[in-house]
């Protein structure tokens, strides 16, 4: 529970000329607040005195406390909201970053939807916290206070027949929350679930009108509304049981508080003014009781909330940067696996065992072999998405788990096997990851991936948005787009994850020649299906369940006649007379 409140006010101790200057006038705004029934009482108690100078006096004094509360209220919540501003924006910015920093695993596992939504509630939260901790529970516990000095002068009994109820209230009070607290818990959980139903149906619209799914996935959302129901009530119920009970607790102090009160009067043991003032305080300090409990509640809702919301802080970071990493200025892009062995967290079996393979700066390397067989792994490993479980890997005679990840990164350039792209402009996604580029530079890396003719055919050109995920691009564009975003960039070393698949002959034959020119002086890993890809690289390593079952240039693996040998023949003398032709 504390970690959460920690963590909360260290966003807010981060502006603490502010903060300390809101506490100061809220505190005197509160005091002079309350103090208004011992005003009453003066007033009363100097009627009989007929003395007008004094009755003067005292509604001068009335009228100026009023202004003066009325004055520093508006102070306080303006500095108030100098502190809570800045801090709510600044901590939406670390969940951000942190949520950012988090590995594969979390982001394999996450949903987006249900992830946004609790990350809206938390950022209202934020606020509402603030207000509930900080701005009305922090008046209400001085109210309290002033009462009770008011009272103890009064009648000690008072005093602690009012402590005694508060006490009592706070208790049954907690006990009540710690309830509430569970039911939002599990109401919140089935608010994400509906979220992410929603999000992933605004992600999968496609596949959902290919399949004519529309009516089902309405009912799948109605389905899981049914449990949000039951849980909403649940929540919305266990309010009304602390109402109940609060509220009976708090009239019987009421009515014990008049009962002192007046009897005293009646021995004459305190004045007209004193009734007046002691009622006025019980009525007061009734609402403050109540509007005590309605806060808590509401900090309990706020807290559940935050307490999701910088969840993303407590989650564990498995890929760690070394403490000291090694600095590398430039790399000449060696690439080294030694009995590597690798499975994914979520599964116990090995996707890759024992890989050993070297490639040398300016060498080229192919990874070949069925679907699901480890090839993109391996390029996951070698940028440290995923640790490796067994073995190690080296760059330039390094292991990389001692290199820092975003340098790392910076030496290599990937075509991703599906490029996904930022909703923004050609322009934009292409410079990503190169913020020196000029437009130049931009131009002549689309010329290079022949992609330049198709944006000059835009009527927006370079600033054509390309929609949510670059949708607006066919598949050949979005990866034609990769491969210059990956030129500009300029790495040691290249990565093509089956970059020209979506590619016509034609354009693939472009683009492989502009991929012989730039890979002259670099490091290149190819994987690919169609083999007359691989068919000039240095070397080809064939994968099959997760091992490199033979590894040698094309000519030799031909010779062999084992698995390679037997994809090629399947290639060039398939049914599928586009890549027959390509082949020969
Ligand atoms: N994030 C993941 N979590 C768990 N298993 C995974 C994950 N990613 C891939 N796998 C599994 O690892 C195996 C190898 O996958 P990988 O993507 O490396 O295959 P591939 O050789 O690139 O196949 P393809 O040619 O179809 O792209 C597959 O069985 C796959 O199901
Ligand atoms: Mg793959």
């Amino acid at each position: 529970m504390l970690k959460t409140l920690k963590k909360f006010y260290w966003f807010l101790f981060r502006h603490k000329k502010a903060l300390s200057v809101f506490i100061f006038t809220l505190t005197a705004a509160t005091i002079l607040e309350n103090i208004s029934p011992y005003i009453y009482k003066l007033l009363i108690d100097a009627i009989p005195s007929q003395n007008y100078q004094l009755l003067l006096k005292i509604a001068i004094l009335f009228v100026g406390i009023k202004i003066a509360v009325n004055f520093l209220t508006a102070l306080s919540d303006y500095l108030g909201d100098k502190v809570l501003i800045p801090a709510s924006k600044e901590a939406r910015i670390a969940v951000f970053r942190r949520i950012l920093d988090l590995d594969f695993g979390f982001h394999t596992n996450k949903n987006t939807g249900s992830l946004i939504s609790a990350f809206k509630r938390g950022d209202s939260a934020f606020f509402a916290l603030f207000q509930s901790l900080n701005r009305e529970i922090f008046r209400i516990l001085i109210s309290l206070l002033v009462v009770l000095f008011f009272f103890i002068r009064i009648a000690p009994s008072l005093a602690f027949l009012m402590l005694l109820i508060s006490l009592a209230n706070t208790f049954v009070s907690w006990r009540l929350i710690k309830f509430n607290l569970k039911k939002r818990a599990s109401f919140n959980k089935a608010e994400d679930k509906v979220s992410g139903i929603i999000s992933d149906n605004l992600i999968n619209y496609e596949t959902i009108k290919l399949f004519a799914r529309e009516e089902k996935e309405e009912n799948r959302l109605k389905e899981e509304f049914k449990g949000w129901t039951d849980k909403l009530w649940q929540y919305a119920n266990s309010f009304r049981l602390m109402d109940i009970i609060v509220g009976t607790l708090s009239n019987l102090a009421i009515l014990t508080a008049f009962w002192i009160v007046i009897r005293k009067l009646v021995n004459g043991e305190i004045s007209a003014g004193d009734l007046v003032m002691v009622s006025s305080f019980v009525t007061s300090f009734y609402y403050q009781f109540f509007s005590l409990l309605y806060r808590l509640r509401a900090i309990a809702k706020s807290y559940i909330d935050i307490q999701h919301y910088f969840s993303v802080f407590n989650t564990d970071v498995l890929i760690k940067d070394p403490d000291k990493p090694v600095k590398i200025k430039d790399i000449k892009g060696d690439i080294r696996f030694e009995k590597v062995s690798f499975s994914y967290p979520e599964n116990k079996e090995n996707v890759l065992t024992n890989i050993n393979f070297h490639v040398k700066p300016g060498e080229s390397a192919a990874f070949v072999g069925r679907s699901g067989a480890g090839k993109t792994t391996i390029i996951k490993l070698l940028l440290r998405f995923h640790d490796v479980t067994k073995g190690r890997i080296l760059i330039d005679g390094i292991d990389i788990r001692n290199i820092s990840q975003s340098q790392l990164r910076s030496f290599i350039g990937i075509v991703p096997q599906e490029p996904i792209l930022f909703n923004e402009t050609i322009g934009f996604n292409i410079a990503y990851g190169n913020d020196q580029a000029t437009q130049e530079e931009v131009i002549k890396a689309a010329k290079m991936a022949n992609l330049h003719q198709f944006i000059e055919s835009l009527p927006q050109k370079y600033d054509m948005p390309v929609g949510e995920r670059g949708v607006k691009l066919s598949g050949g564009q979005r990866q034609r787009l990769a491969i210059a975003r990956v030129l500009l960039n300029d790495p040691k070393i290249i990565i093509f994850d089956e970059a020209t698949s979506n590619l016509d002959p034609e354009s693939e034959a472009l683009i492989q020649d502009a991929l012989w020119k730039i890979a002259k002086s670099k490091t290149v890993l190819i994987i690919a299906h169609r083999l007359s890809t691989v068919k000039q690289v240095d070397k080809i390593l064939v994968l099959d369940n997760g091992q490199v079952v033979e590894s040698g240039p094309h000519k030799k693996l031909i010779g062999k006649k084992q698995l390679y040998h037997h994809f090629w023949q399947l290639q060039s003398t398939g049914r599928n007379g586009q890549e027959a032709n390509l082949l020969t």
